[in-house]
């Protein structure tokens, strides 16, 4: 790749940054994630930080969160430099973390989350949080955030979104000057992403305060950017001015400057080949009068060709994962029926359907995904270690390993190791043994991908595939389900991206509230015609055939 380290840009304004990070590089054993990295970010300045997968921006936030101590390199927070050794003392300078993966635990309530680590101390009555108060406060900061639940609720029984919200609440309660936010609307849906980005103009304006913002979303950095800076394979790789971001020329700039090159639009890509493969084959999957257990007086029908990728559309909570995880087996439904290839298939549990060739490849790949302490090549050879398996019950290394590099090559998954070691086998076996935790969140996502690949899938279901994916293994995921389709799979696409499931699908179903609204067919596909069925009004001009 050839190196065109960006100079990063101080912000206008002659006052001094409120955050100035220079020269930071940070190693994972041999494994380089951060080369010379700078970054400055004004007081109310919202800056973006844009890369692909692997790129380094959340290791250079986990640096300034201290959660990783750099190798080299200097931060200053307002021209005093400084060593931020933990979170707390992140937290003591004004800097408050929106993690990409949540962090708030499951196990408490939503207040207690929000003062987590700062309940009263017992330290003499000034000091003292009580509890009636922190639930005023907190209300205060839920409300800021639009979450209208009482903060005692627990939350583990908030959803993906409302505890996205809640992080946002605790870094608003720590008066932060600096609120980073890594990837923060991935799972919310365009309601609450509005909201979210709201929110953020607010702090900006009226509060001064400052914000890095994370996204893979560049529609949304648009929105909000005041300027951007990008990285590439962990160094700088340049920055845009706001002005330079606006507009289809804005969106290219940002991409060349991720990715180094002009990247053929994904979507335009993943349409022709949807428009260019008409052929499907008979029924694969037919699903007849399906209750599920959160909408059990709704019952859903349709059916899935060989050949064909059927796009969910819906709201977040539309119950259009419920309905993947019957077909996977792993949530059984009440009741009603489902046939593969003509005949009824009993699908009782995950391992029912794996037999059938019907794999899921979940929304939160975290806790159903990946299996974050193992290999890379462990995870990817897990649902078929038998394979691999000798006659005594050992798995055979070499088989295992090479079935892997082949899939994860296919899909592109970086790790920082293939920097170090640029040749042969050494790079692919420092990359495959590495843990899956050891990879970017985008990366891991791809491994979850890989591990259904190389099993010749009847079935596949995907829910949120590109959630967190860059521009451009965006496009690799595209071309590789239009590609699965052609070979005969039957595509179940559950997604929230509306370009998205426009751009892949053949049909698209849409629900409402457990109920599918209406089946679309390509000749019908508009944005407007998919929202209307969202919010369940059935009342348009548009031919709609309703199952
Ligand atoms: N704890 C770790 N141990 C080893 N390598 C790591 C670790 N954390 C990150 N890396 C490596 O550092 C590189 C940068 O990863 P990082 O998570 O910062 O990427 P990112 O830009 O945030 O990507 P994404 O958009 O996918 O979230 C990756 O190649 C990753 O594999
Ligand atoms: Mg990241």
């Amino acid at each position: 790749m050839t190196d065109t380290a960006g100079q990063a840009a101080l912000p206008p304004g002659d006052a001094p940054p409120l955050l100035e990070m220079r020269g930071i590089t940070k190693r994972f054993g041999g494994v380089v994630a951060l080369e010379n990295v700078s970054l400055f970010v004004g007081r109310g300045e919202v800056v973006a930080l844009i890369g692909e997968n692997g790129a380094g921006k959340s290791t250079l936030m986990k640096v300034l969160g201290g959660v990783h101590q750099p190798d080299q390199g200097e931060i200053r927070v307002e021209s005093a430099a400084v060593r931020i050794r933990s979170a707390r003392d992140a937290g003591r300078l004004g800097i408050a973390f929106i993690h990409q993966e949540l962090t708030v635990l499951d196990n408490l309530d939503i207040a207690s989350n929000v003062f987590l680590g700062r309940e009263p101390t017992g330290g003499g009555p000034l000091r003292l949080l009580r509890n009636g108060e922190i639930e005023a406060r907190t209300e205060v900061y839920l409300k800021q955030v639009g979450l209208t639940v009482s903060p005692r609720t627990s939350v583990a029984r908030l959803s993906l979104a409302q505890k996205q919200m809640v992080e946002i609440a605790r870094a608003l309660s720590q008066q932060a000057r600096l609120i980073i936010m890594d990837e923060p609307t991935s799972s919310l849906t365009p309601g609450e992403t509005e909201r979210l980005l709201a929110v953020a103009k607010d702090l900006r304006e009226n509060k001064g305060v400052s914000v890095v913002y994370i996204s893979h979303r560049l529609g949304e950095i648009q929105e909000i950017a005041d300027r951007v800076v990008a990285l590439r394979d962990g160094r700088n790789a340049g920055d845009l001015p706001r002005g330079d971001l606006t507009g289809a020329e804005g969106n290219s700039r940002m991409v060349r400057l991720m990715v180094g090159r002009d990247l053929a639009h994904a979507m335009d890509t993943a349409s022709r080949d949807a428009e260019a493969d008409q052929e499907t084959g008979p029924a694969r999957i037919e699903v007849r009068g399906l209750r599920t257990p959160r909408y059990p007086d709704k019952a859903v029908s349709f059916s899935i060709r060989s050949g064909e990728v059927l796009g969910f559309a819906g709201l977040v909570g539309a119950g259009r994962t419920e309905i993947a995880q019957a077909l996977f087996g792993v949530e059984p439904a009440l009741a009603g029926e489902i046939l593969q290839d003509g005949t009824a298939a009993r699908l009782q549990s995950a391992s029912d359907a794996i037999t059938r060739g019907i794999y899921l490849v979940p929304e939160d790949r975290r806790h159903t995904g990946l299996i974050l302490d193992m290999a890379i090549r462990e995870n990817v050879s897990l649902p078929r270690l038998s394979r691999f398996a000798t006659s005594l019950g050992w798995v055979r290394r070499g088989a295992e390993r090479e079935a892997a590099s082949v899939t994860c090559a296919r899909l592109n998954i970086k790790s920082a190791a293939s920097r170090v070691h640029e040749e042969g086998a050494d790079r692919l076996a420092a990359i495959l043994d590495a843990p899956a935790s050891s990879l970017s969140g985008g990366n891991q996502q791809k491994v979850v991908l890989a591990k259904w690949l190389a099993l010749s899938p009847k079935v596949l279901i995907f829910d949120e595939p590109t959630r967190g994916i860059d521009v451009g293994a965006k496009a690799e995921i595209y071309a590789l389900i239009r590609e699965l389709a052609r070979g005969g799979v039957a595509v179940m696409l559950i997604s929230s991206d509306m370009e998205e499931v426009l751009s892949i699908s053949d049909r698209i179903a849409v629900l409402h509230e457990g109920a599918i609204t209406g089946i679309l067919d390509r000749s019908e596909f508009s944005q407007e015609a998919v929202m209307r069925l969202a919010i369940g009004d059935l009342s348009g001009t548009t031919p709609i055939s309703i199952l």
